[in-house]
């Protein structure tokens, strides 16, 4: 099932003054439920302004963004039909009940000064409905607790903690947690494990694989470490000038090797070659 569509998506940052830039060139992407998509690109190659575009942090110059919001959340067994909406021309806390994201900042994707339990209550609550509750009642305690406890992190006993405690880790364990409590119909990760140590960023990661494959998330996750992009999802893109300039799906992807991928930059970007960042990464 098709989920999401960009259509020819184009952004210009400070259109017609001296620090214009193109950042998103005319950009064609196809996702299909289930799909986990691994970015890669150098600096600049805007990565993050296509998630940017697809949260809709900024609009679209022009172009579309459709996503299949009829057979998405709560449709697992595909039964309703096909219902494609613009989340083009959606502002951004609309588009927050089919879009979550978790960033590299592990402070942007929680709030401090609240509690774990709380965090979890508002990210339950995205897109319902609002009501004068706030309590958050026992049934709801269970699953939260249950929830934290796959972490493996002892969170589920300091569930009334300040979130502003907890390790930079632990927080973004937390917000990858918060951004899938309700399935969304598209997942960003934009490099959302690099700020971290190599054994955290290892267990985030895995717990981003078990999270997205249990409820199939469809998910676009940002990386610089080809190592990674090869290893992870079934597709992966890399991206120029705001262009793709490469894609590679299943078997072809899982054969990549590092060696590959820094080829076919070269030989597709006109003879740039990628920053020490990714290649190091
Ligand atoms: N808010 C903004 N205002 C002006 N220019 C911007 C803005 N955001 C991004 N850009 C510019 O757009 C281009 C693409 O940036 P983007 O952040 O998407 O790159 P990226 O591929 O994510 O790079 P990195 O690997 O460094 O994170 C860059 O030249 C950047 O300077
Ligand atoms: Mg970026």
């Amino acid at each position: 099932m098709l989920m999401m569509q960009i259509k020819q998506a184009r952004k210009t940052f400070n259109p017609g003054t001296v620090n214009e830039k193109r950042a998103i060139a005319g950009v064609d992407l196809s996702v299909e439920e289930g799909d986990f998509i691994t970015v890669i690109g150098g600096n600049g190659a805007g990565k993050s302004t296509l998630l940017n575009l697809i949260s809709g942090t900024y609009p679209l110059d022009s172009g579309e963004i459709l996503l299949n919001s009829g057979g998405g959340a709560g449709d697992a067994g595909g039964v309703l039909a096909d219902r494609f909406i613009n989340i083009g021309r959606l502002p951004e806390h609309k588009r927050a009940r089919y879009v979550a994201r978790v960033f590299q900042d592990p402070m942007m994707g929680t709030c401090g000064g609240m509690e774990i339990q709380e965090n979890l209550a508002l990210a339950y609550r995205r897109g319902k409905p609002r009501t004068l509750r706030w309590a958050i009642g026992k049934s709801e305690k269970e699953l939260y607790h249950n929830a934290l406890k796959r972490l493996d992190l002892g969170l589920e006993s300091r569930m009334s903690a300040k979130v502003k405690l907890l390790s930079g880790g632990q927080r973004q364990a937390l917000t990858l947690l918060m951004a899938t409590l309700q399935r969304p119909d598209v997942l960003l990760l934009d490099e959302h494990t690099a700020a971290l140590d190599p054994k955290t960023a290892a267990r985030v990661q895995k717990l981003t694989t078990e999270l997205t494959e249990e409820s199939n998330i469809t998910t676009v996750m940002i990386t610089h470490n080809m190592r990674d992009a090869i290893k992870y999802g079934n597709r992966l893109i890399m991206m120029n000038e705001g262009n793709i300039i490469y894609e590679a799906r299943g078997q072809e992807k899982a054969a990549l090797k590092v060696e590959d991928l820094l080829r076919k930059f070269e030989s597709n970007a006109g003879g740039q070659t990628l920053s020490d960042r990714m290649i190091l990464g």
